[in-house]
Order: C-alpha cells, then structure tokens, then sequence
C-alpha cells in the first residue's frame, strides 16, 4: 500500500481494497465489530500471530490520522 488515502490491490487476489484512510473513505475503523475481525485477520497473516494490544492501538491511532 503506497498510500493509505490511495486505493490498493491485494498481491495476490488482486482484489481492490478501498482506501484506507478515513480522510477518504469515511467508512474506515467506524465499525468496531469489522476492526477486531481484520485486525486478527491480517496480524495472522502478516506476523504469524495475533497483534498485541499496543501494536493495534498503534495502527488505528496512525490510520486515524491518515
Ligand atoms: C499483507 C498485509 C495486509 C493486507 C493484504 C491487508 C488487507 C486488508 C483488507 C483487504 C481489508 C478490508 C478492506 C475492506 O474490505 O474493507 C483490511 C482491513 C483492515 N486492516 Fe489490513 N491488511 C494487511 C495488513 C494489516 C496489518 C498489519 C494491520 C494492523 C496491524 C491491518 C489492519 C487493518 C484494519 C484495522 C482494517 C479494518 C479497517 C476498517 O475499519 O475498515 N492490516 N486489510
């Protein structure tokens, strides 16, 4: 993801993946429910195990930004 205000694509499903950012995509981190569910989603994925909760909290205060 080059930008999280930019639209991605997943590598390898090539699946778009709408903007990340809230200041462009005002659905982004407003249901808590979805958050939690591609949080461990993509901790898995991504380190092999689930987030710790300073690691989330670091993510969504920085994507909140965005
Ligand atoms: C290879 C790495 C990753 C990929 C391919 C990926 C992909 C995705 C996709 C496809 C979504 C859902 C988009 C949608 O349909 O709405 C998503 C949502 C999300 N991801 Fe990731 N992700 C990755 C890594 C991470 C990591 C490392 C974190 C945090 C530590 C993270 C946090 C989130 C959060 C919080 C959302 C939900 C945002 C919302 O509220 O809509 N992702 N990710």
């Amino acid at each position: 993801m080059d930008s999280p205000a930019l639209t991605g694509r997943h590598q390898k499903t090539g699946k778009v993946i709408e903007a990340m950012a809230p200041s462009v995509n005002s659905a982004r981190l407003t249901e808590l429910k979805k958050m939690k569910k591609w949080l461990l989603r993509n901790c898995k994925w991504t380190f092999g195990r689930e987030c710790t909760a300073q690691e989330k909290g670091d993510v969504l205060v920085w994507l909140r930004e965005q």
